[in-house]
């Protein structure tokens, strides 16, 4: 007689089906995170993926690593293999308050609250100021991790437009001025001022100040989400919301992006009674952030330059997003328009309209290259002919190889266009042709590339702060 084989799993209909009656309501509005997503589709070795927000961790010396492990083994063995405080160690409280003074911040250990990364901080907010059908004001774009999370919370999402300076104050206003009328306070304003995800824009110091003044006459509080702050690979840096007024600043930070997205520590820092209610939270979520995480962090800010390190990664990063921005330039259609990040992990480029990039991901990966479709990052389906291309996870010759790939899938969508509708489009011109050739002017023309050349560009709702491609 041979054994019963292991049960074979029912079509996933069939399973939510059996078991429907027991969801809680508000999972009829939660959405899987389309990067979660793409992750899985796009982990083929042979695709060319620039969908994630991947830190680029093999810089990191695994010697290093087990240098820092085996002191955290000597030293604190039994306690970083026990749970700790939901308020996090002292000693990474401390650490934090050092990473946030290198961005210009005073802040009290105190105030903060290590979480299990920067995505926590984000669920932790929601969970003690959301009622559903509260309002979150956010960027349009925003954070597509973030739109899996207002959703879980049932939040009323509105989405303000960005333009080269971010996020729009006369159209904040207005939306402020509309939703009192109706006798309605959004709970938070959540804003990512620096090398956003996905714009790839940064909130400039006039909008910085406008908005806290916003936030104060209302007394309304923001969520600033700055994983990337000290990713910056031109200009100067500009001071946090939170270094403007900590009042109504709620701050989330991550060790992500300048260390290491494994370990899943990031932080808040916010007023003493928000804070009081983010720990209740916490505590109800996961007890404590990983003990073991926390020792390799508390080891590690304190022994090395790791000051060095980021400057390691923005050197690296540097390139590689100066390699995606030429070869956008080089690849994609004149149509085609994209911002020029100061730092960060992204660049966003809008197709033109008649192309819709959830569609075109499909023939993309058939062509072994990936990105997140636009779409991800509202909550109203706007974004339908933008895409977010990362940069810092992959190779200068695999974004070389990637974007000519892309290129290919984009030009053949234009010229099925031009097919059917019988519209020409214009051909790259020789000269262009020439200035990619020719390294002097392609540096002159650049400039046109850099922000403050960029005012002259339209902004509409789902076309950003936008570059044109320098040739042609
Ligand atoms: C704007 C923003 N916020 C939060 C996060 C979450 O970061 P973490 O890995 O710390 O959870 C990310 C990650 O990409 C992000 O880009």
């Amino acid at each position: 007689m041979t054994a019963p084989g292991p049960r074979q799993p029912r079509s996933a209909a069939h399973e939510i089906e059996r078991y429907a009656a027991l969801f809680a309501d508000r999972t009829k509005v939660m959405k899987s995170s389309a990067m979660r997503d793409l992750m899985a589709l796009t982990a083929r070795e042979d695709v060319i993926s620039f969908s994630g927000g991947l830190p680029d961790t093999s810089t990191f010396p695994p010697g290093f690593f087990t240098e820092i492990m085996s002191r955290v083994a000597s030293e604190a063995c039994a306690k970083a293999l026990q749970y700790g405080p939901t308020e996090g160690l002292e000693s990474v409280r401390e650490r934090i308050s050092d990473v946030m003074a290198a961005e210009g911040m005073d802040v009290d250990p105190d105030l903060i609250l290590p979480t299990s990364g920067g995505q926590q901080a984000i669920d932790l907010v929601c969970k003690i100021l959301l009622n559903p059908g509260d309002v979150v004001i956010a960027e349009a774009p925003t954070y597509p991790g973030a739109v899996p999370t207002f959703c879980s919370y049932e939040a009323d999402v509105i989405q303000i437009t960005m333009d080269r300076d971010g996020m729009r104050m006369d159209e904040l206003e207005a939306t402020l001025v509309s939703l009192a009328s109706e006798g309605r306070r959004p709970k938070f304003i959540y804003t990512i001022p620096n090398f956003h995800n996905p714009a790839g824009v940064t909130m400039s110091l006039t909008r910085r100040r406008e908005l806290i003044r916003i936030a104060a006459e209302r007394e309304l509080l923001i969520l600033e989400d700055n994983p990337y702050g000290l990713l910056r690979y031109e200009g100067e840096p500009l001071p946090t919301l939170y270094s403007l007024d900590n009042d109504f600043v709620i701050y989330t930070g991550t060790f992500s992006k300048i260390l290491s997205a494994g370990i899943r520590i990031g932080w808040l820092a916010a007023p003493p009674p928000v804070r009081a209610k983010l720990v209740l939270g916490k505590g109800s979520a996961d007890l404590c952030s990983s003990s073991m995480s926390q020792y390799f962090i508390a080891e590690y800010f304190a022994s090395v330059a790791w000051q060095d390190y980021v400057r390691s990664l923005s050197e690296l990063y540097r390139r590689r997003r100066d390699v995606m921005l030429d070869a956008l330039a080089e690849h994609l259609p004149r149509e085609a328009t994209w911002t020029h990040p100061e730092g960060g992990l992204f660049v966003w480029a809008t197709l033109p309209d008649y192309i819709d990039t959830t569609d075109l991901l499909a023939r993309a990966i058939e062509e072994r290259v990936a990105f997140v479709p636009g779409r991800a990052a509202y909550v109203d389906g706007r974004g339908g002919s933008s895409m977010r291309l990362n940069f810092s996870g992959v190779t200068e010759d695999e974004i070389r190889e990637g974007i000519r790939r892309l290129g290919e899938v984009v030009r053949e969508q234009v010229a099925l266009y031009s097919t059917l509708s019988g519209e020409v489009t214009a051909p790259r011109s020789a000269a262009a042709a020439k200035r990619r050739a020719d390294p002097a002017p392609v540096a002159a023309d650049e400039s046109a590339n850099q922000p403050a050349a960029r005012t002259a560009q339209p902004d509409v709702t789902n076309v950003l702060p936008l570059t044109r491609k320098r040739a042609g």
